[in-house]
């Protein structure tokens, strides 16, 4: 190995990076970091407003930054998005699928049994998870098919591995997001090019909007039941920051783990692990 070679890998001068759910906590973060390493970043949402917190960030980068609207479950939406992309840099290289997260109408509570969750909050979260990583890869993966190069990074999640209780939608969805992973992969590998890889990370529990609910008092920010019982079993004692998934990202997205396909990496404190005893 050429080590002039090897410190390059993380140079992502001339690659795009395309993020669903791009404006979020950990797609934001995301985002700022593959910019901060020269890529061209492109976040796509479906509201690109919230994105306007990143642009400081974003333009004292070397890395171009493009905010464009695009909803994961609406096909031509992306298939537009797709058109901006390639008009703006010429090419697509990667896809990290980041839109999706729970739903507070698919999640079991004191006054919300399993059997009266509402038919639309369990759709929302199903479709969100799952079908809002596959139509993505649909759209953006057929280019790679096409030019055969390129990386796609979905987002599983700890309820994919067991699920975690009250969160039932979301867990199911999740567990097919990490099976979906493996399917690409081979399909990719298999139909269209070995240069096509597909990866997942799964991170453990970072607070976050999607589900301050669920961790933290709203009236004085201490932690549930729920949460508390997270940590317990989380051996390194704490939630996740966004850093904490950065390196691992750009190991999947960079020529460092080309010969990594239809794997799930765990970035969780050692919760999955951890058997609680
Ligand atoms: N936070 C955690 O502890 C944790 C742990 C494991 C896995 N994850 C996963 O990590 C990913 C990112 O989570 P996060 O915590 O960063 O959540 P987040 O801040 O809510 O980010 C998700 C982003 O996706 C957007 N989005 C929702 N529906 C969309 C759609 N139909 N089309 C396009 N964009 C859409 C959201 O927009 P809106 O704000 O408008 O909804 C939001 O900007 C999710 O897949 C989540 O399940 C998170």
């Amino acid at each position: 190995m050429n080590l002039e070679e090897l410190r390059r890998m993380y140079d992502f001068t001339n690659r795009t990076v395309v993020l669903t759910g791009g404006a979020g906590v950990l797609g934001g973060e995301m985002a700022c970091a593959l910019a901060g390493c020269n890529a061209n970043v492109v976040i796509m949402d479906r509201d690109p407003a919230l994105a306007d917190r990143l642009k400081v960030r974003l333009e004292s980068s070397v890395g171009k930054a493009m905010i464009v609207y695009g909803d994961v479950l609406k096909k031509g939406t992306l298939i537009q998005a797709a058109e901006s992309v390639l008009e703006e840099f010429g090419s697509i290289d990667a896809l990290i699928n980041t839109a999706g997260g729970n739903n507070p109408k698919a999640t079991v509570g004191p006054d919300q049994s399993f059997f009266d969750l509402p038919e639309e909050g369990l759709r929302l979260a199903s479709e969100l998870n799952l079908l809002g990583t596959m139509i993505p890869c649909q759209v953006f993966g057929k280019y790679m098919a096409e030019r055969k190069a390129g990386v796609i990074l979905n987002v599983s999640s700890m309820a994919a591995y067991r699920p975690l209780t009250r969160v039932v939608a979301y867990s199911a969805a999740k567990a097919a997001v990490s099976n979906f992973t493996q399917w690409l992969a081979v399909y990719m590998a298999q139909e269209w090019s070995p240069n096509i890889r597909v990866n997942a990370i799964a991170p453990g529990f970072f607070l976050t909007d999607q589900n301050r609910f669920l961790l933290t008092e709203k009236e004085t920010g201490a932690l549930t039941a729920r949460g508390k019982k997270i940590l317990d079993h989380t051996p390194m004692g704490r939630f996740g920051q966004p850093d904490d998934l950065l390196a691992t990202v750009l190991w999947l997205l960079s020529p460092a783990s080309a010969f990594v396909t239809g794997i799930v990496v765990p970035v969780d404190g050692g919760f999955s692990a951890y058997g609680g005893v």
